[in-house]
């Protein structure tokens, strides 16, 4: 159980998607951080969802839905599954991705979670890995809950921020800092190495391609 000051709790990593977060999020961070600071645009994420998404898709860490209401499906009705901790952040992707009526799932998966086993065809967890305590081998624990819900051949997929990176610019440095002070990202020292040592842990097949600071992963079960 998490106390106060504990650099392994979930609760600063989440909490911080209040309803009015949430409404300035979309400029916010996938207009104007994604490219600016970390010099990956939202498209190349947008890219990495039309590629991989699937006609049964769970998506871990939803924020506003933004990617699921954009990237194109390989059918007109996908099965969507939103999983968050946030029930801000579940109420308002759920809001927008209406007309798929996604399932929603309140959990943090760091620990298990309790989804049907071997379910997914794909398996999105954008700009989440960031926002988890502590390091990456803390943060492993995530595929380690997730594959068990993939379907053999699935693939999981998104992106993370790596702080660690030198040569962050200005405003990447005033977010990097601003946010592992509040505890709302912890990724000062998350590299490209650990990501790799995360992965390789769980999946035999998996890449890594860095977009500007910001690490774009996929791995299949
Ligand atoms: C930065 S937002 C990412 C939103 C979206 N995936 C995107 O790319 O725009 C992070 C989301 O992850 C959720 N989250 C943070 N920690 C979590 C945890 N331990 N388990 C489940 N969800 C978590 C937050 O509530 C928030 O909705």
């Amino acid at each position: 159980m998490p106390t106060e000051n504990d650099p392994l709790d979930p609760e600063p990593g989440q909490a911080v998607y209040t309803p009015g977060i949430l409404a300035v999020y979309n400029t916010a961070v996938l207009r104007i951080s994604q490219p600016l600071a970390w010099g990956c645009p939202s498209r190349r994420i947008l890219d990495l969802y039309d590629r991989h998404v699937s006609a049964n898709h769970l998506d871990i860490g939803i924020g506003t839905g933004y990617f699921l209401n954009r990237c194109t499906y390989p059918v007109e009705r996908p099965e969507l599954t939103l999983l968050d901790m946030n029930p801000n952040s579940l109420r308002v992707a759920a809001g927008r991705l209406r007309r798929y009526s996604p399932a929603t799932k309140q959990g943090n998966v760091l620990e298990p979670v309790d989804l049907p086993e071997e379910s997914f065809g794909s398996v999105g967890m954008n700009c989440l890995m960031h926002c988890l305590p502590g390091e990456f081998t803390d943060k492993a624990a995530v595929f380690e809950n997730v594959k068990p819900l993939m379907k053999p051949g699935a693939w999981l997929f998104g992106s993370t921020v790596l702080g660690a990176l030198p040569d962050q610019n200005l405003l990447g440095k005033a977010i990097l800092h601003s946010y592992n002070r509040k505890g709302i990202w912890s990724n000062y020292t998350d590299d490209l190495d650990g990501l790799n040592k995360a992965l390789s842990q769980h999946f035999d097949v998996f890449d890594v391609t860095m977009v500007g600071k910001s690490a774009l992963f996929r791995a299949q079960r």
